[in-house]
């Protein structure tokens, strides 16, 4: 089914009319009424988090497993609750005025897409969606629809990090040519594709987990909880996961969009899950703080990164486990994930004064742009390109050693076989 059909059928089975975002408003005082659609996970932080504003009321929690939901309801015990969210909307779609969604990837789009139908500002977990169209889709509906939006990715807003994109915009280590990144987590999976089948818990809705996505057989410890991230009909691998994080800061310091060329190094693809082992190279078009292209490497796997000349430390200092190294003209910046830049001259730390900057919680900026008093900073104008860069490496990891070619204006590749991977089919259930 085509996401358009998966929406039209939604709103009929929702049975709600379709409002534009400007006949929502919250009357003054009021307070944000917040439904949640996965709450175990992060979804349990998220939940947390934006619920400890002073100005929201937990109305709805939505999830398809219900220990998760009963968890959650244990803490907002006047929201309702809900396993499936397009039941949610159906019922609760005028008493509710903004979504978090934190789902598995696959799941992203297609709620908040809904959501946003509704007219609905939505907070959506990293990385924004699981395929590149349904990041330009989620990005022309919060724009046409001018809607507040925010992606989860929470170290955005923190100091060390937008400090950071300061920093490198200043010059510090001059025109940046390369960034290289790494995690040592493992987010995929090299093993055999699991047979068989186990009986689904008596707490999970397996089709409801799956959604969208192709059915296939239930098997325990390999989809539900988190593993799902593994695999290529549900999650982005290493790279979706880990990725959004560590390169968002590169991304908003150097001004980048999306790439035109991105080659993977990895193991021939198996039909079910993403390489253990990755290294991604992309091109991306110069800015003003790039030198005329900008290099971007990325490595994953417990090995990450490989050697390299310009990942070298300062003689007896430890590499972080995750980060980046900004490669300038005139020294390299490394970023640690999750800590304060420390620059590296001529092979030796250097100080430098990092700029003051006030604390800023990234959840209670989504809810202060919803009552009107701020911006959010990781709209999904911005998540959508973040999250376009990402995901086209993921692609790339099906086509091992093949450089692929980008057209940001076409939205394709020049090879053919790689567009095929750009959109899902979406089941009905
Ligand atoms: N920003 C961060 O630091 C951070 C950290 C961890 C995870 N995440 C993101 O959060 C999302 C969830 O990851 P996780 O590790 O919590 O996964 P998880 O599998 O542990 O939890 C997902 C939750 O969503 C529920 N769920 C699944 N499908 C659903 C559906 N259709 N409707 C309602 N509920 C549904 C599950 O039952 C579970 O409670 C992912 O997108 C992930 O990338 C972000």
């Amino acid at each position: 089914m085509k996401r358009r059909d998966f929406l039209k059928n939604a709103s009929v089975f929702a049975g709600v009319t379709l409002l534009p975002s400007s006949v929502w408003a919250i009357t003054k005082n009021a307070k944000l009424r917040t439904a949640h659609i996965g709450v175990g996970g992060m979804g349990a932080e998220d939940l947390k988090s934006i619920a400890s504003h002073s100005m929201v009321e937990v109305t709805a929690l939505c999830d398809v497993d219900s220990n998760n939901l009963a968890a959650a309801q244990k803490l907002y015990p006047n929201a309702k609750v809900y396993k499936d969210y397009r039941k949610l909307f159906a019922e609760m779609g005028k008493a509710i005025d903004a979504v978090i969604v934190s789902t598995p990837d696959h799941t992203h789009a297609p709620a908040s897409i809904m959501a946003m139908e509704m007219g609905k500002p939505v907070y959506c977990q990293k990385p924004l969606t699981h395929h590149v169209t349904e990041a330009r889709a989620m990005r022309k509906m919060a724009e046409d629809k001018k809607l507040v939006t925010q992606m989860g990715i929470q170290i955005h807003s923190w100091k060390e990090y937008r400090g950071t994109a300061q920093l490198i915009q200043s010059g510090l280590i001059g025109k940046v040519h390369t960034v290289r990144a790494w995690s040592n987590k493992n987010w995929g999976y090299d093993g055999p594709v699991p047979t068989g089948s186990d009986p689904v818990p008596s707490t999970l809705d397996w089709n409801l987990w799956l959604g969208t996505s192709p059915e296939r057989p239930y098997k325990e410890k390999i989809y539900h909880p988190g593993q799902w991230r593994k695999l290529l009909d549900y999650g982005c691998g290493t790279l979706g996961d880990m990725g959004v994080h560590i390169f968002d800061t590169p991304y908003t310091a150097l001004q980048l969009d999306v790439p035109k060329t991105i080659m993977t190094q990895c193991r021939k693809p198996n039909g079910f899950a993403h390489p253990e082992h990755n290294v991604v190279t992309y091109e991306f078009p110069g800015t003003q703080y790039t030198a005329n292209t900008l290099k971007w490497v990325w490595y994953d796997g417990p090995k990450a990164p490989k050697k390299h000349k310009e990942l070298k430390m300062p003689k007896g200092e430890k590499r972080p486990d995750q980060g980046a190294m900004f490669v300038g003209e005139k020294g390299r910046l490394l970023l640690p994930h999750i800590g304060y830049p420390k620059l590296i001259v001529n092979g030796k730390f250097e100080e430098f004064k990092f700029p003051e900057l006030e604390a800023v919680d990234h959840y209670h900026q989504f809810v202060d742009a919803c009552l009107g008093k701020t911006q959010t900073s990781a709209p999904f104008s911005y998540a959508a390109r973040l999250t376009e860069s990402i995901l086209l490496g993921v692609v790339a990891n099906r086509f091992p050693d093949e450089t692929l070619h980008w057209d940001n204006a076409t939205q394709r590749f020049s090879e053919a076989g790689a567009n095929l991977l750009l959109d899902m089919k979406y089941r009905s259930f």
